[in-house]
C-alpha cells in the first residue's frame, strides 16, 4: 500500500528534469489547437479565466463553441460584469453546472469593482473571487501569469496515480497527490507544464484504453512497469445515485405558457422550468402537481 506518509522521494521518478523535458517536448508537438491557446504563448488572462471555468467538469471539444460564442458576446471582463444574467444563462445553456456561470458573473463584477478591471495576480486575492477554488487559481495564474502553482484536476490525478502507482483511491482533496504535483511542476514553464499534464490525461493517459506505448513518460511510469495501469486510479466507493419521482404541469392560457424560475442556489439554480416538484410520500402524482401549483 502507498502510505500517505511515505517520503515524496520514494514515490517520484528520480530524474525530474528529464521527465519535465520529455513531457514539455511531447506537449509542444502534440497539443490540440484549442482557441484559448491561440496564438501559442499568448495569454489574455480574461480568456484563460473563462476557458478554465468552462473546462471544469466539461471536455475541451464541448467547450470550444461555447467559449467562442461567450467571448463574442462578452469580449472583455467589463462587458461581462455588465451582462444581464438571463443573457449569460442562455449562452451557458447545455453546458451544465450552472453555478459556474453565476460565479463567473460575480467574479467579473468583483474584478471590475475591486481590482480595477484586472484579474488579480496573487493567489490570495484570486482565490477570494467567487468560484475560484485551488484548481482554478493554479490553472489561471500559472497559464496567464506564470505563477508556480500545480493545477490538479481529475486528469492530472489519474496521471499521477499511474506514474506513482498509487494503490488507494485518490480523494477530492488529496494532500499526497498535491505534493507530488507540486514536486513535478516545471517552475520555469508552469502554465505549459500544467496544460501538458492535463493534455496527457485527456489524450493519452485516458481512463479506459490508455495509449501507454505513445506516452512520453512510459519509461518512468511505475504502473506501466508494474502492469497495473488498468487498476489505477483505484476507484473510490460510489455513492448510490438518488432516484426522485417528480411531476410537472404545462399550463396554457391565451397561447401563453406558465414557467417559473428556480432559486439561484442549488441544482439548476436561476434556470426556468414548468411548475412542478417532488412527489411527497403517500401522495399521488395528481395530488402532488395540484399542491406544487398552489405553492408556487
Ligand atoms: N482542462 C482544463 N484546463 C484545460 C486546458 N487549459 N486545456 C485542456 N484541457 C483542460
Amino acid at each position: 500500500m502507498v502510505r500517505q506518509d511515505i517520503p515524496l522521494n520514494d514515490l517520484l521518478p528520480t530524474d525530474l528534469v528529464s521527465l519535465r523535458r520529455r513531457l514539455l517536448r511531447w506537449y509542444d508537438r502534440h497539443r490540440r489547437d484549442l482557441p484559448w491557446r491561440r496564438p501559442p504563448g499568448s495569454s489574455n488572462p480574461y480568456h484563460i479565466l473563462v476557458s478554465e471555468i468552462m473546462l471544469q467538469q466539461t471536455q475541451a471539444a464541448t467547450v470550444v463553441p461555447y467559449y467562442e460564442r461567450f467571448l463574442k458576446a462578452f469580449p472583455t471582463v467589463r462587458h461581462l460584469a455588465r451582462a444581464p444574467k438571463d443573457r449569460l444563462m442562455k449562452l451557458w445553456e447545455g453546458l451544465g453546472y450552472y453555478a459556474r456561470a453565476r460565479n463567473l458573473l460575480a467574479a467579473a463584477k468583483s474584478i471590475v469593482a475591486d481590482h480595477g478591471g484586472h484579474i488579480p495576480r496573487d493567489p490570495e486575492s484570486f482565490s477570494k473571487l467567487p468560484g475560484a477554488g485551488p484548481y482554478t487559481t493554479a490553472a489561471v495564474l500559472s497559464i496567464a501569469f506564470g505563477a508556480p502553482l500545480a493545477a490538479v484536476d481529475v486528469n492530472v490525478k489519474r496521471v499521477i496515480a499511474r506514474l506513482c502507482d498509487i494503490d488507494r483511491p485518490i480523494g477530492a482533496k488529496d494532500a499526497q497527490v498535491d505534493s507530488i504535483a507540486t514536486a513535478l511542476l516545471d517552475r520555469k514553464q508552469p502554465g505549459d507544464f500544467n496544460q501538458a499534464m492535463m493534455e496527457l490525461g485527456a489524450c493519452v493517459c485516458t481512463p479506459r484504453k490508455p495509449a501507454c506505448l505513445l506516452c512520453p513518460l512510459n519509461a518512468v511510469c511505475r504502473a506501466f512497469q508494474n502492469n497495473t495501469v488498468g487498476d489505477r486510479p483505484v476507484p473510490a466507493p460510489k455513492a448510490a445515485r438518488p432516484h426522485r419521482a417528480v411531476v410537472a404541469a404545462i399550463l396554457k392560457k391565451n397561447r401563453r405558457v406558465l414557467i417559473g424560475r428556480r432559486p439561484d442556489e442549488g441544482l439548476l439554480g436561476g434556470l426556468w422550468e414548468f411548475p412542478g416538484g417532488k412527489i411527497e410520500p403517500g401522495e399521488s402524482p395528481r395530488e402532488a402537481i395540484r399542491r406544487e401549483i398552489r405553492e408556487e
